[in-house]
């Protein structure tokens, strides 16, 4: 007779599987489903005059792409490996996630794409619901946008949405999925398994993942692209302070220590001649003592009156604040929980 707990164990183990297969089931694709070529532009100008410019704050308007923002995604197509020392509020996440809406089209056509945020898992968030917005239909349109003479719908783009769930994702009906994470939530990075065949990482705010020691997350984010030559990864930040795998890379880079990445500095000065930053707001920044307007404004790693730790105390600090990233491992566990649907758009 089977006792009780090795029926339990049983029963556990058959649930393990089940969870496993749905995952790889979820995971595989059907290569049918990704071959639909929509015919979008290709060149950047023109793909966003088709889906609609961003909206300049200070006018309320819409306005084309800057050269800088043009520079920017023309780098990340010829280099692949991008990083980027920002001033704050220059447009250059705005860019970063339009260029990533042409390629899902394009490129990234029928892979993963991961969104990680240096912060919290509330600022990756929101810039999935940015790429979000520029597929969604605009409601005095009732349609995303037009091109040659066609009306697209969200519904002939998107095959489902999750912003606020667990998992956040964006699936396309071209097979193209965009997740997003945060490396650190609550001093413990988040599991980056999931997508299981990544094409592109863009990690914003890079400089600000809270962690003193934080290259363990490119540790665990690099092998993802090992076996693609053109797979990209774009590093955008604004410094803070002289430390972190940022300024790290930044300054590699520099030296020649490594290679094969484009290096790209774009300080407030960009932002003001193409009106992205107002002269009275730099005027109010410049005059705010609380704000490093060298490191904020002036892509300077400087160790700045907003740091939280001096440069000295750091390597005093207890050793499990170096050990505080978790990446968790296990795949088939998590999977249990993947992508609840806020929005299912297919019938
Ligand atoms: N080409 C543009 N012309 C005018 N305004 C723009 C343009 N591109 C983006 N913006 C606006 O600039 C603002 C800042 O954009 P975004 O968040 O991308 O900047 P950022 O440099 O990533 O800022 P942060 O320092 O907050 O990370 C947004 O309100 C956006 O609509
Ligand atoms: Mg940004």
């Amino acid at each position: 007779m089977t006792s009780k707990f090795a029926q339990t164990l049983t029963k556990t183990w058959q649930a393990e599987k089940t969870a496993i297969g749905r995952f790889q089931k979820r995971t595989s694709k059907e290569p049918s489903a990704y071959t639909k070529d929509y015919g979008f532009p290709t060149d950047f100008k023109e793909f966003n005059k088709m889906i609609g410019y961003p909206i300049n704050r200070n006018t309320n308007k819409s306005s084309p792409m800057t050269p800088y923002q043009i520079e920017y995604h023309n780098a990340i197509q010829k280099h692949h490996k991008v990083i980027v020392d920002k001033s704050r509020k220059i447009g250059i996440t705005e860019a970063a996630i339009r260029s990533i809406g042409l390629n899902i089209f394009h490129r990234y056509a029928g892979h993963d794409i991961m969104i990680i945020a240096g912060n919290e898992l509330k600022i990756a968030n929101e810039i999935l619901l940015r790429l979000y917005e520029l597929f969604k239909d605009k409601p005095d349109l009732g349609y995303a946008f037009k091109h040659n003479g066609i009306k697209w719908k969200e519904f002939d783009l998107i095959r489902r949405v999750s912003i606020n769930g667990q998992h956040p994702i964006i699936e396309f009906r071209n097979g193209t999925r965009v997740f997003c994470f945060a490396a650190s939530r609550s001093g413990k990075s988040q599991s980056f398994r999931g997508p299981d065949d990544i094409i592109a990482i863009l990690f914003s705010e890079a400089a600000h993942t809270g962690m003193l020691e934080d290259q363990p997350i490119m540790n665990a984010l690099e092998p993802n692209l090992a076996n693609r030559d053109s797979a990209d990864i774009i590093l955008e930040s604004t410094p803070n302070g002289r430390r972190g795998f940022f300024f790290q890379y930044w300054m590699d880079i520099e030296e020649k220590k490594l290679t094969g990445w484009k290096r790209l500095k774009f300080d407030y000065k960009k932002g003001l001649k193409h009106k992205v930053l107002s002269e009275k707001y730099l005027t109010d920044q410049k005059s705010n003592l609380r704000v490093d307007f060298a490191q904020e404004y002036e892509c300077k790693f400087t160790s700045s009156v907003t740091a939280i730790f001096r440069e000295e105390d750091i390597n005093i600090l207890p050793e499990w604040e170096h050990k505080s990233i978790d990446l968790l491992k296990s795949i088939g566990e998590k999977d249990t929980t993947m992508p609840e649907r806020d929005t299912e758009l297919e019938e």
